[in-house]
């Protein structure tokens, strides 16, 4: 660590990386180091056009940089527990794009190579270091909707891949594909966030093309007969739902996983009356929230684990829903 920046590396020109380059670029407490990738050219075309000083051929070589602390990994995910434990045995600490792993087995194991290595793990969801999940939590701490009974969400776009098909991780089921890894993370992780508790039952119902899921619908059965249903998909109109209801109202939001506008980021909290309150929340960027969260925990060596938890256990539900669909019954995850 130089002084008080985490000095970072990325592994792999993906797309969603630009957004993290600028959150780097952006944050106080993080710097933009080094990029790999699998080909130097492509590197380095990517390092010009983000503003990053070192390239590496080969995500291994990042690895050995004694001047890298921390590493974004935003590959595909059958790629996220091998370079996960990589980065570990280097010493390096780790975000990790989602979903985790490929399923618990693995998520586990990425866990524990972290926890013996003495790094930080987190997975790269970043709605929930935005302050507007802070003030959400907190209407939900002064009771203004209730006990909490059930949460429905939905996170759903229209798309094609811009791949043939047989060089898209998104439609290759071993390499993580399907709408349930890819969107109804953020469903699943939204609910288990809101509702506090390990789920006991797990129903999936998914429309599969070509092998992986193109929609999925699920339930979420917790104890006292708390619920929480929702649906993913890639061939329905760009939604963002989350319902969080209890016995004395309700917080809705229609963009929880990215606000549509930067600018004017809020939620409402229905009563039983049928008013609504617009709770308008500070504006910020949720990429550059998740880095500077990130980045001030390693440096002042606090980890709050409970993300890592809540990665967990949603990599757990994902798999109870799997199951579910593709063996047409409930799954006990109890
Ligand atoms: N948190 C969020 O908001 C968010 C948003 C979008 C995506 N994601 C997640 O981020 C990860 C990356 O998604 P993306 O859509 O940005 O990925 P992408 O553009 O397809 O890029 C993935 C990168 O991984 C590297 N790679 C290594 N082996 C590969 C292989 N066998 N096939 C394809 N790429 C390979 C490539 O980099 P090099 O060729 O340079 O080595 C490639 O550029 C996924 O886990 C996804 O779920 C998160």
């Amino acid at each position: 660590m130089t002084g008080q920046k985490i000095r970072w590396g990325i592994l792999g020109t993906a797309r969603i990386a630009r957004k993290i380059a600028a959150a780097l670029h952006a944050c106080p407490r993080a710097e933009l180091t080094a990029v790999a990738s699998r080909s130097r050219e492509k590197g380095t075309t990517w390092a010009r056009e983000h503003g990053c000083p070192r390239v590496f051929e080969g995500y291994a070589e990042l690895l050995r940089c004694e001047e890298i602390d921390a590493v974004y990994i935003p590959l595909p995910p059958h790629l996220h527990a091998e370079w996960t434990e990589a980065a570990a045995a280097a010493g390096k600490h780790v975000l990790v794009e989602k979903p985790l792993a490929l399923d618990l087995r693995q998520g586990l194991r990425m866990r524990d190579a972290c926890v013996s290595a003495g790094v930080f793990l987190w997975d790269g969801v970043m709605w929930y270091h935005h302050p507007r999940a802070a003030r959400m939590r907190e209407v939900i701490r002064q009771g203004r909707i209730g006990a909490i009974r059930r949460v429905t969400s939905a996170f759903s776009h229209l798309w094609t891949s811009p791949l043939p098909a047989d060089q898209e991780y998104r439609l290759n089921p071993a390499q993580g594909g399907g709408s349930l890894m890819d969107l109804g993370w953020y469903c699943v992780g939204a609910s288990l966030w809101a509702i506090g508790a390990t789920p006991r039952a797990a129903w999936g119902e998914a429309n599969f093309v070509s092998g992986v899921d193109e929609s999925f619908s699920g339930l979420l059965s917790f104890p006292e007969g708390i619920t929480a249903g929702f649906d993913c998909s890639r061939n329905l109109a760009a939604r963002r739902w989350l319902e969080i209801a209890g016995e004395a109202g309700s917080i809705v939001c229609d963009d929880f996983t990215r606000p549509w506008n930067e600018e004017k980021t809020r939620f409402w909290i229905h009563d039983a009356q049928g008013n609504a309150e617009t709770v308008n929340c500070p504006v910020a960027n949720q990429e550059t929230c998740m880095i500077t969260a990130c980045s001030t925990q390693i440096l002042e060596q606090q980890w709050d684990r409970q993300f890592l938890e809540l990665s967990l256990q949603t990599q757990a539900a994902i798999d109870a829903l799997r199951v579910s669909s593709l063996e047409h019954r409930p799954v006990d995850l109890s």
